[in-house]
């Protein structure tokens, strides 16, 4: 798939088949994220690639975080239901992958490694596109760190990124709008004088 096919294709996945995906589809993907720009080439991140119970584990934490945000389950709009049984069951996908940003002991590093670690993250999505491959980039798990720390044995020498299912996806969303979308505000053009 051409590249601004997979950009224009990729969406936030909620909703799985339970098709197994292939483990060498998954070092496919991986790959891809280990062929991203990193500052100083540092190449700093480290990627956690869970299946089966621990999975099952990591949804349930995701459903406990979601859930608490929510009215009771008999004041639920079916919107919320459906974000809540998404968050339960990460939409029934079969794998889950935590994206992880080595934090060292220098403070200066921090953001570069950051930003290194989104970039190989978002190959990891547009090349899971590219194979029929779907994914969520999620902070949402976050808001219990400390349990996902001990959950996947993550040392204090690495910041948790985000995290992602991977799976088939069962339906494409509608794309959400772009705002701005002649990026008329987005953009300050400099030098540009036929503009
Ligand atoms: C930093 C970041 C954090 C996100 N966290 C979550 C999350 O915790 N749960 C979730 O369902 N989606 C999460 N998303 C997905 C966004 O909701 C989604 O990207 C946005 O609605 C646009 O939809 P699209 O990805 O299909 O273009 C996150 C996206 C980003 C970039």
């Amino acid at each position: 798939m051409e590249v601004f096919e997979a950009i224009r294709r990729r969406r936030s996945i909620r909703q799985y088949k339970p098709d197994e995906v292939p483990i060498s589809e998954i070092e496919k993907v991986l790959q891809a994220a280990n062929w991203a720009p990193s500052a100083r080439n540092t190449q700093p991140w480290h990627f956690i690639v869970a299946r089966g119970a621990k999975k099952d584990e990591f949804a349930r934490l995701y459903g406990q975080i979601v859930e608490r945000g929510m009215p009771p389950a008999d004041r639920r709009t079916p919107d919320q239901e459906r974000r809540l049984a998404w968050a339960h069951t990460l939409g029934k996908a079969p794998v889950v992958i935590i994206a992880l940003t080595y934090r060292g002991d220098d403070p200066g590093r921090v953001k570069s490694s950051l930003e290194s670690t989104s970039a190989a993250l978002e190959n990891l999505m547009l090349a899971a596109t590219a194979l029929g491959l779907g994914t969520c980039w999620m902070t949402g798990p976050l808001a219990e760190e400390a349990r996902l720390r001990e959950m996947f044995s993550i040392g204090s020498e690495w910041e948790i990124v985000a995290t992602t299912p991977l799976g088939y996806p069962d339906g494409l969303p509608d794309p959400p709008a772009r705002q701005d979308p002649e990026m008329k505000e987005k953009v300050t053009w400099i030098g540009f004088d036929e503009r």
